[in-house]
């Protein structure tokens, strides 16, 4: 079904990378930040909403520790290393400093969802049954794969635009280290679902099972299946410019699970249900504008 890969991923390949994460990127500190902003009301007016909307999911990674752990309790030593010694540590800074650059704006500081939600408690029962277990797994792979892409390429974009404006501090002292630890977060993930397809871990039914449970629950990044973040991450999507090729970005962000998932399908670009997400928050945004000018 799934197509083998260019090189064979091996459990160890994983490790060597995550230890080697560990030591090339030691979280960031706060006091490393050079805070001068040359135009605040500027990078207030054109990026606010970007830089809150990254700082809240940022900020929110200590609920995704909690649903890893809800969803997938037997985690190996590789997983425990990635997630507690650099992914968590390292993503928690990164909110952290994104939190104080926009206070720093004159906007409030941000407010993220903690809570693990009702449907993860449920999956996290189930999940205890060593076959549902590791459609999980796999899901939960994809998912990151998919969401540290989107952070790539979000840091890329945006560290562009603060270079254009000449908001060198910013960039050189904030986005920039930043940018160089989500490929890779990305690369992790990547790695871990391509060797569990790889190496046959999941049977044909459960490979159905994992397409049929992507497709109906795919979101965006931080959306939290709520409609404010998803018009939220529509407006990031429209101030950084993606809304002009969103079968671009579709199929940058869905590389991965388009190789794994859906290999069987010749010819497609990719998933549908990603191009779809986000078409519906770049929609709920303009709503959202429109209604605002109305109110107005
Ligand atoms: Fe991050
Ligand atoms: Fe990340």
């Amino acid at each position: 079904m799934a197509t083998v890969p260019r090189q064979h991923i091996t459990q160890r390949k994983i490790a060597e990378h995550v230890q080697r994460l560990g030591e090339l990127y030691p979280p960031i500190r706060l006091d490393s930040v050079d805070r001068t902003i040359k135009r605040p009301d500027l990078v207030a007016r054109k990026f606010g909403h970007v830089i809150d909307y990254l700082a809240r999911v940022e900020l929110e990674v200590d609920r995704n520790v909690l649903e890893l752990l809800c969803l997938l309790p037997d985690l190996d030593d590789t997983n425990k290393t990635f997630y507690a010694d650099v992914w968590q540590p390292q993503e928690i800074q990164h909110g952290l400093v994104l939190d104080r650059l926009t206070q720093d704006l004159g906007r409030p500081p941000a407010t993220p969802h903690l809570e693990v939600s009702f449907g993860i408690k449920i999956l996290g029962a189930l999940a205890t049954l060593k076959p549902v277990q590791d459609i999980a797994r796999l899901l939960y792979f994809l998912t990151g794969a998919s969401t540290e892409r989107q952070a790539v390429l979000t840091y890329n974009q945006f560290n562009d635009a603060l270079k254009e404006l000449g908001e060198t501090a910013i960039s050189e002292t904030i986005i920039t280290p930043i940018k160089q630890q989500e490929p890779g977060h990305f690369a992790f993930y990547q790695m871990s679902a391509t060797a569990m397809v790889q190496d046959k871990v999941l049977k044909p039914w459960q490979l159905f099972v994992a397409r049929v449970l992507r497709e109906r629950s795919y979101h965006l990044v931080g959306t939290n299946s709520m409609k404010q973040y998803t018009a939220d991450v529509g407006g990031v999507m429209v101030d950084l410019g993606f809304d002009a090729d969103l079968q671009g970005y579709s199929r940058e962000v869905g590389r991965v699970e388009t190789r794994l998932l859906w290999a069987h399908k010749q010819g497609m670009d990719f998933p549908p249900y990603i191009l779809k997400a986000l078409r519906e928050s770049v929609d709920l945004y303009r709503e959202r504008l429109e209604r605002g000018l109305k109110l107005a």
